[in-house]
């Protein structure tokens, strides 16, 4: 049969000639319509604040869509801040013996500190190598061997794998190979000890701020760890650093907590005469803030550390010059606890308003907005010459094949005994 011109272009051929050449105009017109969300993301960043001449003069930087509640943005912050960057975490003098543990939730990675025999604080990636369960139970706590509760793997405070029942007699077997991941550590003189999540060599930790450490006269002396405490918020962590209640919520602790310490009369004027300033302050940037309160001889940490893209862990803790009674304490513990529930839930209505206009800082602090910016711009531009994601804190598996036979056992005893293949809890251990 003779074909006519309307057979042709109701053809499948020419049907799908038509389709490659629409897709071909769209894609010449509009580019970013085929590029994959996570990218538009990362574009978004790379691209975000380029109008401005020089990001460190702008008064108000163009945040990028996704800023404050992006899922996107939140994992780019845990690539490009979070996995690499010194973090403060803690005082030495809050892990009095060895054993002396606290954990915590760094951007989604569990971390925990520990005092060794030794008497030097490490920290670790607070994930078992046998399948990666959590290893402490509490977020403080001290015992000298830390023992997985699942299968009972244990480890010591130096992160060594001691004991692994049921692996033990596998042959090829090696715990040597399966000690827990450290994360790194620095420090400083005044004992504060930040970390650092990069699995490979982190940069050094920055001089400038163990010099403006070293002034900080909230450190000066011989200080002691009074209360501390993780209460959590609904608002992205940005928000709570920069908040414009912060002020007011450090000025109504100040004032509160100098009641409670009533120096005496000598003290009082001595203090008086010798510190000019009632509060100083150092940032310790991302996450941390301290406060000296000078007359009452007592330093503030409060940190903010984010769970998800929408929610935060604030972590404070009080430190005092001098001793505090037990009297003392409990009004201390009472104050900071009932004043930073009330901040936090003002930083939850500041953080409604302003993810409600997005694109917008609000009335925040835009110093630090600048800095977190600019590092998640370098991630996004070196992720785009990589052609994928750049994961710093990830540690490489190591699995061999007799480790691999080694777990399939396992998982086959687990089975016989009723553990958790069998979906019951197995005994916990005693630590
Ligand atoms: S997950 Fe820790 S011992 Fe199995």
């Amino acid at each position: 049969m003779e074909s006519t011109d309307a057979d042709f272009w109701f053809s499948p051929a020419s049907i799908l000639v038509a389709l490659v050449t629409i897709i071909f105009l769209l894609h010449r017109t509009w580019p970013h319509l085929f590029q994959p969300k996570a990218e538009k993301v990362a574009g978004s960043i790379e691209n975000a604040g380029t109008n401005n001449s020089d990001l460190t003069v702008s008064k108000e930087p163009e945040i990028p869509d996704g800023w404050w509640s992006g899922r996107e943005v939140f994992e780019l912050e845990r690539r490009a801040l979070f996995s690499q960057t010194w973090l403060y975490l803690a005082h030495s003098s809050q892990f009095e013996k060895p054993g002396s543990y606290q954990s915590f939730d760094v951007a989604g990675f569990p971390v925990f500190l520990i005092r060794g025999k030794d008497d030097r604080i490490r920290a670790f990636h607070n994930v078992c190598r046998h399948r990666a369960y959590t290893i402490t139970r509490r977020e403080t706590g001290a015992s000298t061997i830390l023992g997985c509760r699942y299968h009972g793997w244990s480890y010591d405070t130096t992160g060594r794998l001691v004991k692994a029942p049921q692996f033990d007699d596998v042959p090829g077997f090696d715990r040597s190979q399966n000690s827990l991941f450290e994360v790194h550590t620095h420090a400083t003189d005044q004992g504060m000890i930040f970390v650092n999540l990069n699995s490979g060599e982190p940069t050094a930790f920055d001089s400038g701020v163990s010099l403006s450490l070293s002034r900080f006269t909230g450190l000066e002396g011989k200080f002691t760890w009074v209360v501390g405490q993780t209460l959590s918020g609904n608002f992205n962590w940005k928000v709570g650093a920069r908040s414009r209640q912060l002020d007011a919520y450090i000025g109504e602790l100040h004032r509160k907590i100098s009641e409670i310490v009533r120096l005496d009369p000598i003290a009082k004027i001595v203090r008086s005469i010798t510190r000019k300033n009632a509060i100083e302050e150092r940032v310790l940037f991302p996450t941390t803030l301290m406060y000296s309160f000078q007359d009452a001889g007592l330093c503030l940490a409060i940190s903010f550390f984010p769970a998800s893209e929408s929610r935060t862990h604030i972590r404070y803790d009080l430190f005092a010059l001098s001793a505090v009674d037990k009297a003392g304490i409990r009004s201390m513990s009472e104050l900071l606890q009932s004043t930073t529930e009330n901040f936090t839930a003002e930083i939850e209505l500041e953080y409604r308003s302003i993810s409600a206009k997005q694109g917008s800082s609000g009335d925040l602090n835009n110093k630090d907005i600048h800095q977190v910016l600019s590092r998640l711009q370098e991630h996004a531009k070196l992720e785009r010459i990589e052609g994928g994601q750049i994961l710093p804190a990830m540690h490489k598996p190591e699995g061999s094949t007799l480790f691999q036979k080694a777990d399939q056992l396992c998982k086959e005893l687990d089975c016989v005994s009723g553990g958790l293949q069998n979906g019951t809890s197995p005994s916990p251990l005693d630590w």
